[in-house]
């Protein structure tokens, strides 16, 4: 069993202006001990996948679909139990974490807070605990009776790493664990994480808009756009030949660790990112797409097979034969009898693969709920 499956998770945000549908059906699986990677420029829905993942989005978000954590859906816990999932089930090191630490108290009894609100030490016991917290992520123990202010940005987000592990959580999310950080420091950071999770059992999701990051530290990689996820496989093979063009793009616009021509002229991506209030019909990506077609204006893609163990969202994935199957106009038939984008999305859901359980969709949101 995966330790975490995300099934078809929407959120919208409600706003003034009205909602904002910022996560539009979006699925994965994490095995245990293993990482996913989760890229994709500004704004395509990265954070609010991961705070919807232990229900710590705003009021003004709703939420549908499932949440799995050890097969127990997180979405549906009573606050009793859902408190104690946090931390000691799924622990997350925030997008710019290490600036929450509070100024007036001692890292070490920040540390500590958790494991003695979940009741598993006493106080003696949870200040050994802290100590080797420090030292497991490379911080002297006597760090523990430190100001936040007197340790640099790369030590204070030492110690939020660890802790998010006081609890010995069997998953960890690190959402934009090092942006904040200098290179170097960034590096050895998410050396750091890549240590403490590889071989522990713990299962990790890491958010980055990095995909060359993320395809050094993560066994699978799933790309976001737009609030869906739009291509996922093993890390390597999505970073060096994504089949998604966005998934290309996005590797290419980053240089590859090692190819220094990929350092010089790295290619970015023209244009933004489109409003979520106001999607182009059809594929999301089109109005950016190099490779776009005039079918993709009919047909919103989901997530299909894709080669091994692999999925994109993209009909240039599709051959001809397995395009129509799906009811998905073939190459150059767009308008010409092919099927209505209500039919090709309907064709898909059943024949989903890959190695994330029920990989991303376009499905109708769930009726609506608050959470
Ligand atoms: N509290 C909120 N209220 C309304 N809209 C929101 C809220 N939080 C996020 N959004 C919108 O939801 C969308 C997804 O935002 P999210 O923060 O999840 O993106 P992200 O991929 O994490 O981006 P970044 O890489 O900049 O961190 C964006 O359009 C954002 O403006
Ligand atoms: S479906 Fe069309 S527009 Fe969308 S990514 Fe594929 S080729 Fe580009
Ligand atoms: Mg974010």
């Amino acid at each position: 069993m995966n330790h975490l499956d995300v099934r078809d998770l929407h959120v919208a945000y409600r706003t003034a202006a009205g909602e904002v549908p910022a996560v539009r059906g979006v699925s994965f699986g994490i095995a245990p001990g293993s990482k996913l990677g989760v890229a994709g420029e500004s704004g395509c829905g990265k954070s609010t996948v991961a705070l919807a993942l232990l229900r710590l989005l705003p009021a003004t978000a709703r939420v549908s679909g499932q949440v799995l954590l050890d097969g127990e859906d997180v979405l549906g816990m009573r606050w009793g139990r859902l408190r104690a999932v946090r931390w000691a089930g799924a622990s997350i090191v925030f997008q710019g974490a290490m600036h929450s630490l509070n100024a007036v108290h001692r890292v070490g009894d920040q540390i500590a807070e958790p494991v003695l609100v979940h009741g598993q030490a006493t106080p003696a016991q949870a200040r050994r605990r802290v100590g080797e917290l420090l030292e497991q992520v490379g911080l002297p123990a006597w760090r523990a009776r430190s100001y936040p202010h007197e340790l640099s940005g790369g030590q204070r987000q030492r110690a939020m790493i660890a802790m998010a592990l006081a609890c010995r959580p069997r998953l960890v999310i690190a959402d934009e664990p090092t942006t904040a950080l200098d290179v170097m420091i960034q590096a050895q950071i998410l050396r750091l994480i890549d240590d403490l999770v590889t071989g522990s059992g713990i299962s990790m999701l890491m958010i980055s808009h990095d995909l060359s990051v993320l395809a050094d530290t993560c066994d699978r990689l799933a790309v976001m756009y737009a609030g869906r996820v739009v291509e996922e496989g093993p890390a390597r093979a999505v970073f060096a030949g994504a089949r998604h063009p966005y998934g290309a793009a996005l590797s290419a616009a980053f240089p590859r660790v090692g190819d220094p021509a990929s350092r010089r002229a790295p290619r970015g991506l023209p244009g933004d990112p489109p409003d979520p209030a106001d999607l182009p019909a059809g594929c999301a990506f089109r109005p950016r797409c190099p490779q776009a077609q005039d079918r993709c204006a009919e047909v919103a893609p989901v997530l299909w097979p894709a080669g091994p163990d692999r999925t994109a969202a993209c009909v240039r994935v599709l051959s001809a034969e397995d395009a129509r199957a799906r009811g998905v106009p073939p190459p150059g038939e767009s308008g010409e009898g092919g099927a209505a984008p209500a039919a090709a999305q309907a064709a898909a859901p059943a024949e989903r693969t890959g190695g994330a359980d029920d990989p991303g969709g376009d499905r109708a949101p769930e009726p609506e709920e608050t959470r």
